[in-house]
């Protein structure tokens, strides 16, 4: 069964709203993201309404959706700081990140809320794409697929049932905002576990599902990763700031 390729870029805690109209006009026709693939921004949630109108007025809405850093499991309540995943339903947001490394490192995020994120997202219609990677201290001490499968864990615990359209997101954090990618041969070795982790859990949808490689993925590396058969996609950090560059890697993709 073949899987779409997903171009997901992050762009974290960047971009003003004018710089994200810029982004868009400096997008072209956008004929890169073709019917083939699939692509996402994933945008400071103030972000998103900009990016769509933007996106609308350049011809390319549905090219590219728009997706959320974050969201809280709750539909509302006294969470200071936090999104409702029914407002990032309301501003347009297809997708959310769950469990991204940041999260977890910075704000001390755990497995459990990382997984509590990302299956909010599905109860709201949105998709999550749930990140997972090793430190480099854990891969060097040989930890990487317990790692992973640790992170996996509470997952399998609240979702006996695949989510429609779950993706998940392989980032070693040793690779993220480094320069230091993981070879195509770390990253495939990493995603076929994957694979058979979601196997095990999920059934026949481990096949289906999309696993993105992120940890500095640029134009000139991401046709190598993309090429690696379990690698259904990139998630991009700092080169997805550019047009350019997310233009190149949605190229690369088809
Ligand atoms: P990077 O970030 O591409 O800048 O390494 C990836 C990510 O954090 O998702």
């Amino acid at each position: 069964m073949a899987r779409k390729k997903l171009v997901a870029g992050n762009w974290k805690m960047f971009k003003s709203l004018r710089e994200a109209e810029a982004f868009v006009a400096a997008l072209g026709a956008g004929k890169e993201f073709s019917a083939g693939i699939e692509s996402v921004i994933c945008a400071q949630a103030p972000l998103l309404p900009v990016l769509a109108s933007a996106l609308k007025a350049h011809g390319l809405t549905g090219r590219i959706q728009l997706g959320v850093q974050n969201i809280h499991w709750e539909e509302k309540g006294a969470f200071t700081g936090e999104l409702s995943p029914l407002l990032a339903k309301e501003i347009g947001a297809a997708f959310a990140l769950a469990g991204h490394s940041e999260r977890r490192q910075f704000f001390g995020e755990t497995d459990e809320i990382a997984v509590q994120r990302a299956l909010a997202a599905h109860k709201h219609g949105m998709r999550a794409i749930f990140c997972v990677g090793e430190r480099l201290n854990e891969r060097d001490a040989g930890q990487t697929f317990a790692v992973l499968e640790r992170q996996c864990a509470p997952l399998f615990a609240a979702a006996k049932q695949p989510p429609a359209g779950f993706v998940v997101a392989y980032e070693p954090v040793w690779a993220i905002g480094t320069g230091r990618t993981a070879t195509a041969a770390q990253a495939q070795e990493a995603h076929a576990f994957l694979r058979t982790v979601f196997k095990k859990a999920w059934g026949n949808a481990g096949e289906s599902l999309q696993i993105l490689y992120g940890g500095s993925v640029k134009p000139e590396n991401s046709k190598e990763l993309m090429g690696c058969a379990d690698v259904d996609g990139v998630l991009v950090g700092g080169a997805s700031l550019e047009a350019a560059g997310f233009l190149a890697i949605a190229a690369a993709a088809g």
